[in-house]
């Protein structure tokens, strides 16, 4: 048997949501097709859950980072406990990092994310870590600090959610980055993103859930988990004229070859 495994780039298995049915839920993975899953970081408090998840499943690896939403409660400690945790050998990527001005607007808060952005990039380089970025409604400044780093050696990475147009999309791809895609694609009221879809090659893209977020057609606003992705992969293939086969086989590789595994 030899069939391709969808590849699930960013899953939050540590969030509450899965409190009651995790082990039950991550069992039934390989019977739905999903061979690989990073279980990506966020919040400071879920840290010690991440790797717990990672230790105990083979085919789960981890990302460590924290998301914007939590810059704020960032210390000098929290930045060494992510080093510490990205030397383990299943840790393949820093994530989720980056940028949320749709959430916080007061430029005070944007200049204490801007700088744990900046700080855990500097893990990423120094451990030699691909990048995971979540940007929402800070194009200009997110684009900024990735320039700026990928002039000064860094292993590459994804714009997790990608949620901007072509013109941004270019730039990043132009840099050798990968574009995130997941449920938003299926959504009727989703024309720009689809023209991003269209547009970037498939060799630059990346199937991931966000899970327990974003859920895609038809279980809209359930919650949501790595079981879904065929509904991803077929609105991919859609857009793109080829088949959902081929987009799980070439993501699984994009996937392989950025976090080495
Ligand atoms: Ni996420």
């Amino acid at each position: 048997m030899n069939r391709p495994m969808i590849f699930d780039t960013h899953a939050h298995y540590d969030d509450e949501a899965f409190d009651p049915d995790r082990d039950e839920l991550l069992n039934s993975m390989e019977a739905g097709g999903v061979g690989t899953i990073v279980n990506v970081g966020a919040s400071i408090e879920n840290l010690g859950k991440l790797v717990e998840i990672v230790e105990k499943y083979p085919f789960i690896y981890g990302a460590v980072g924290i998301h914007p939403d939590d810059a704020d409660e960032m210390t000098e400690e929290t930045l060494e406990e992510i080093r510490r945790i990205s030397r383990m050998d299943k840790m393949k990527a820093i994530g989720e990092i980056g940028l949320d001005y749709y959430w916080h607007k007061e430029e005070a808060e944007h200049e204490i994310q801007k700088k744990m952005f900046r700080a855990q990039m500097d893990i990423a380089r120094e451990e030699k870590l691909p990048f995971m970025i979540h940007s929402r409604e800070a194009a200009k400044d997110t684009l900024d600090i990735v320039r700026e780093y990928m002039r000064s050696g860094m292993y590459g990475g994804i714009i997790h959610c990608f949620s901007y147009g072509k013109e941004i999309a270019r730039e990043y791809l132009d840099m050798g980055l990968y574009l995130g895609i997941g449920g938003v694609v299926t959504f009727k009221n989703a024309r720009k993103l689809k023209e991003v879809v269209e547009y970037a090659p498939l060799s630059r893209i990346m199937l991931e859930t966000d899970c327990p977020y974003l859920s895609p057609e038809p279980n809209r606003g359930k919650r949501n988990s790595s079981l879904n992705l065929p509904y991803v992969a077929q609105a991919i293939a859609g857009i793109k004229g080829t088949t959902p086969e081929e987009v799980i086989e070439v993501t699984e590789q994009n996937a392989r070859e950025l976090l080495g595994i």
